[in-house]
């Protein structure tokens, strides 16, 4: 039996989370990895594995290297398809969990977007549109690496997310974040997750190879919270819109210190991967935490740093 605290409870762009805690898209698969750990019903919502139109195997090996402060990934949005999520990953999910569910899509041209939206619109609180997939109708670059592309997507994704709150999950590996979270502000998204991981790169010194066989790949943990957190104080200060904020969050301190900045929702990712209860043994700590910096509600503290 779970006992949600109510100082920990946030809305997030109209959807009422017991916690703002969330474990991040493709930390948590389709959540039965968790069970064995923890009742996931703990948790204040779960981002599910990224989905694509077709089943995808995902990149060749390795696909992990560690970093001093953090992981690098390349995946490649290993997933089985939206059908066989929506016909049996959600399914399962609902046996055993009863908290807000967030689906993240990912897409390769704006019509999988919308195919795999207009599926998905309903079945779950939150649909998170991962737009860090290469546009490949746009030679190749990311939907989140213009203003423009983040601003095509997510008009096309408004038409047919209807029921669903629509959040954006956009890349730092750009110049402008304000001038791309802008873009997707005014073309309707209900908020936006900031941020998915940096591109970054390591060597085995030995073999003279790269470590993960695509060569480059993700950069998250501890290493990008600071980027994370400045990215989250400038896009809040220059917007009004939610935030579920991403990256590097491992501790009750950085949760509250991205909440400052202007973040309602927290992902965590690599250090869920690190250590799975990290989110428990967050949730236990907080109410001390709060009681010694004088915080009565988390929500009063959103945006205290802008
Ligand atoms: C193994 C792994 C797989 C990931 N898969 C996805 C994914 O499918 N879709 C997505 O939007 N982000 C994905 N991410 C990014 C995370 O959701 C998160 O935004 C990022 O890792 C930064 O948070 P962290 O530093 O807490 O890990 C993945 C990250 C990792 C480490």
């Amino acid at each position: 039996m779970v006992t949600a605290n109510p100082r920990l409870a946030v809305d997030l762009a109209g959807v009422a989370l017991q916690n703002p805690l969330i474990p991040a898209s493709g930390c948590f698969g389709f959540g039965e990895e968790f069970l064995d750990f923890y009742d996931p019903n703990i948790l204040g919502a779960a981002a599910l594995k990224g989905t694509t139109r077709e089943p995808r195997e995902g990149s060749p090996t390795a696909r992990i290297a560690e970093t001093p402060s953090g992981m690098i990934n390349s995946i490649g949005l290993q997933n089985p398809g939206i059908d066989a999520v929506l016909a049996q990953k959600l399914p399962g999910l609902a046996q055993f969990y009863h908290q807000p569910v967030i689906m993240n899509i990912s897409g390769f041209s704006i019509d999988e977007y919308v195919h795999c939206c207009a599926a998905t619109d309903g079945t779950c609180e939150v649909i998170e549109l991962n737009v860090s997939c290469p546009n490949v109708h746009g030679g190749g670059m990311s939907f989140g690496a213009s203003a423009e592309a983040a601003a095509q997507v997510t008009a096309a994704v408004r038409e047919v997310v209807k029921e669903s709150a629509l959040f954006i999950k956009l890349s730092p590996n750009v110049t402008n974040i304000v001038a791309i979270a802008g873009a997707c502000a005014d073309e309707g998204a209900d908020g936006l997750t900031l941020i998915n991981t940096l591109q970054g790169m390591r060597i085995d010194v030995a073999t003279r190879r790269p470590v993960i066989a695509e060569r480059m790949g993700g950069l998250s943990g501890p290493a990008i919270f600071p980027i994370a957190v400045r990215m989250i104080a400038q896009v809040r200060s220059a917007l009004d819109i939610t935030v579920m904020g991403s990256g590097g969050v491992a501790s009750a301190r950085d949760v509250l210190e991205m909440m400052m900045a202007g973040a309602t929702g927290i992902q965590i990712g690599a250090e869920s991967l690190r250590n799975p209860l990290v989110i428990p043994q967050i949730l236990e700590e907080l109410p001390a935490l709060m009681d010694e910096l004088g915080i009565e509600r988390l929500e009063e503290i959103i945006g205290a740093a802008l």
